[in-house]
Parts: structure tokens; sequence; C-alpha cells
């Protein structure tokens, strides 16, 4: 592969053994990440040497490596390569801290993602940020400041979550993160008054109980599962934080979206249910379970809006919301089944094999005879309304039809069939 000309890029392996110099270049990365892959802790920045005196927003993504921040990333880094091109940008681009857990691939994948770009990219592995470790995350912020965090670093799997309740309110609801925050933003003590930070967190349509549907923000949020109940408990701290910590709670319906950048634990469910047909296996999908499913491009254009007003330093527009908690649905709700003939539809593939279910375990019972058999609670109709957002966003979210064509349409033009 060919270096290009005028990049500088350094690797600094903190806390431990070496520091190592390369440029950006597929070849030298991956010799670099292999000589230091026993090194417990790792630091990588990437950066091109356009722009370097006037002022970057910085921005902490925590789960980057996952489906949603891998999408986010990719997203800010072109957004950034647009805003170069237009006089007078407030920013000459980002600096992006993209924290991950433990997906080892994750850093040589962002190789290629800040190419031509005033972007700089700091990649840090969990033993430099963990978000449930107090000591670790005093340190980090000890030396980092951050205008915004957009915080997706989860057990997103409600069916781990309910096998281990204690480790997902300990991921999911990371207090130690904000104390860390609170306390690098001036705490309480009123002396030591620095900044504001804007805090995106991504919550979930499961942390209503599924039996009222459709939902307002106001309706009451009463979780019937562990992985609801973790998210909502951080939306508790999170509000309490304010204000020297200022939130955006997105609850966030089932994304669906293209596949990510770079290797990845899970894709979204169309890319199942597109695999699961395009290789003839039947396969049962649930009839009554309504969600209003969102598409990943339109998650990240609405973080992309709260980024982009906080850094214009439009912070009236933040300070002002009595309410930062916000539904995140498209514009349809609908259950597996309907998703899977959707994407056989619009695929051309054989609908014969989408096998329509019920569900008839009660949804609120988590017992089994067998105790290795974990049942996940799982609310039957989360249908919500997201008004809210879309007016104060301008932004209308896709229903499935549309979500679906977009997501496969990009697939051919990529040759992938
Ligand atoms: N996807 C959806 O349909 C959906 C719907 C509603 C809400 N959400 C929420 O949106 C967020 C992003 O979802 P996603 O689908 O992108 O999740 P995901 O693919 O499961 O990614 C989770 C991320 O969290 C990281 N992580 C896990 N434990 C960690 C720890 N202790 N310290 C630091 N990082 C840790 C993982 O790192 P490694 O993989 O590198 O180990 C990964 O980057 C999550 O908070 C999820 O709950 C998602």
């Amino acid at each position: 592969m060919q270096k290009r000309s005028g990049e500088i890029s350094h690797c600094s392996i903190e806390s431990v053994k070496a520091v190592l110099l390369f440029t950006i270049d597929n070849s030298d990365l991956s010799t670099a990440y292999k000589e230091t892959s026993n090194i417990s802790a790792v630091v990588y920045t990437m950066a091109t040497s356009t722009s370097i005196n006037r002022y970057k927003f910085r921005i902490l993504i925590t789960g980057s490596s996952g489906y949603l921040g891998q999408h986010i990333l990719k997203s800010l880094v072109e957004a950034d390569r647009d805003n170069e091109d237009k006089a007078g940008a407030k920013f000459a681009g980002f600096d992006i801290t993209a924290a991950f857990g433990t997906l080892s691939s994750f850093p040589s994948d962002c190789v290629s993602l800040i190419a031509n770009s005033s972007s700089t990219l700091k990649v840090v592995d969990k033993v430099v940020f963990d978000c449930t470790n107090e000591t670790s995350l005093k340190e980090f912020f000890n030396t980092r400041d951050f205008e915004a965090v957009i915080h997706l670093a989860a057990i997103s799997s409600p069916f781990v979550c309910e096998k281990d309740p204690k480790e997902a309110q300990s991921t999911n609801c990371p207090v130690p993160l904000l104390k860390a925050l609170h306390n690098k933003n001036g705490g309480n003590d009123g002396v030591n008054e620095r900044k504001e930070t804007l805090f995106i967190f991504l919550s979930t349509d499961q942390v209503y109980d599924g039996f009222h549907a459709p939902y307002l923000e106001k309706d009451g949020a009463l979780p019937i599962n562990e992985y609801g109940k973790s998210k909502l408990a951080f939306e508790g701290h999170l509000l309490k934080s304010r204000p020297k910590i200022k939130p955006i709670i997105l609850r966030s319906s089932l994304i669906l979206g293209g596949v990510t950048i770079g290797n990845c634990r899970k894709q979204s469910f169309v890319q199942f249910v597109h695999d699961r047909l395009s290789n003839r296996q039947v396969t049962d999908f649930y009839t009554n379970e309504f969600r209003n499913v969102v598409f990943v491009d339109d998650v990240v254009k609405v973080i992309s809006h709260f980024v982009r007003r906080h850094s214009n330093g439009d912070d009236d527009y933040l300070s002002h919301m009595e309410d930062p908690v916000y539904n995140m649905g498209g514009k349809d709700k609908v259950s597996r089944f309907e998703i899977a003939q959707m994407v056989a539809e619009v695929c051309g593939l054989d609908k014969a094999y989408c096998n329509a279910i019920e569900k008839t375990t009660s949804p609120i019972s988590s017992q089994s005879l067998n105790p290795e058999h974990i049942i996940v609670k799982s609310p039957p109709d989360i249908a919500m309304n997201s008004t809210k957002l879309e007016k104060l966003t301008g932004i209308s979210m896709l229903g499935l039809k549309d979500m679906v064509d977009c997501i496969f349409a990009t697939r051919e033009e990529d040759g992938v069939q």
C-alpha cells in the first residue's frame, strides 16, 4: 500500500513499555499492532498534518467499536472532511477519542477512515478507558478534556444482561464515569467552575413496560428486564449530574442499517434476515412484538445534530432543555416478521422461508424449569411517539420500506450480493 504524502501520525503506548512511531499505512499499522498486541494499554494517535494550528472540537466516543459506534465514527470523520472546505468554519476538524473494549481488529480498521481528513483520531482500549473502573477513569480524565461525550459502551444484549444483572448494572450504569467527568468539570464546589460537557447517552425503548403503547417521554418508564433497568438507572444519574454535564438521553428503538466499516461483533437484524433467507433457511420470526425500528443513518443524523449545535457554541439551545429525554424511533410500528418480509420483498428473496410465529411465553415471566435456561422478559409492544425529537431537530425518521430500500441499494452499489 502506498503512503500518502503530507500525513503525520504517531502511536504511543500509554502507561507501559514503549513508544512507536509510524505513518498511516495499513501495512505499517498492522505490524505495529502485532508488535504491541501483548501490551495491555494502547493508545493510537492518527492525525493529518493540515490545520493543526486551529482549534479542534474534542469528542469522546465510548463503545466506538460497536455497531452504532462505527457508523458514528465514520460519519463524524466524513463531516470533518466536508467542513474543511467551508470558509470560516469554526473548528479545524474534530479531535476524536474512540474508546473501545476488547475487539482487537478495531484499531487497524480505523486507519483508512481518516485518510484525507483533518480529524485527529485516538483509539484507546479498555485498559486506558474502562467505564466501570473508577481508578482508570480518574487517570483518563486527568490528562484529557472533552467538549462532548457520545456514550455508547454497553452490554447491549438483553439476554446477557438477564444472565448477569450485576455486570449489566455496572457496565450499563457507569456511575464512576459521571463522577470522573463531573469532578473534571469542577464538581459542586463552585470555586473551580470550568465547563460543561455535552453528554449524549444511548438509552433504549426497553425502559417502557410494553403494555401501554404508544409511549410518550412523559409516560412512566417501568422496565421489565435487566437491560431496561440498567439503562433507566443511568438516565436517573445523568439527569442528576446537571448542570456540569449537559445530558441528551435518546431512548432508541431497535436500530437497522447497513454493515459497519470494519469488523464488528454483530451487525443489525436485517443482515441476519438477509443471510438466513439467501441461504434458504426457514426461520421463525415473531408476529406479536412491536417496535418503531429506527434507521442507523437517522440515529447518526440526530447525534450529529446535537454535536454540531454544541460545537457552534449554541449553548442556550441545550441549557434551556428542561427535560432532555427523547424517544428515538422510526415512522412505522412493526414486528420482526414484518421486517423479515420487507427484506425478502426488497431483495427479491423467497418469503416462504419466513415462518410467522407468536411469542407465547408470558413476557413478564423469567422463570424456567431449567435454571440454565434464561428467558428474557421482553416488552411486547414498545411503539413510541418520537415527535418531540423530530420537532427539535427537524429530522424526519424513515419508515421500514424506505430504510430497507436504502440499506440494500447501498449494498448493490458496493457490489455486495
Ligand atoms: N443496536 C440497537 O438496536 C440499539 C437499540 C437501542 C439502544 N442501543 C444502545 O446503543 C448503544 C450502542 O449499541 P450497539 O448496537 O452499537 O452496541 P454493541 O455493538 O454491542 O457495542 C457495544 C460497545 O461497548 C463496548 N463495551 C462493552 N463493555 C465495555 C466496557 N466495560 N468498557 C468499555 N467499552 C465496553 C464494546 O467494546 P468491544 O466490542 O470492543 O469489546 C462495544 O464497542 C448501546 O448503549 C446500546 O445499549 C442499541
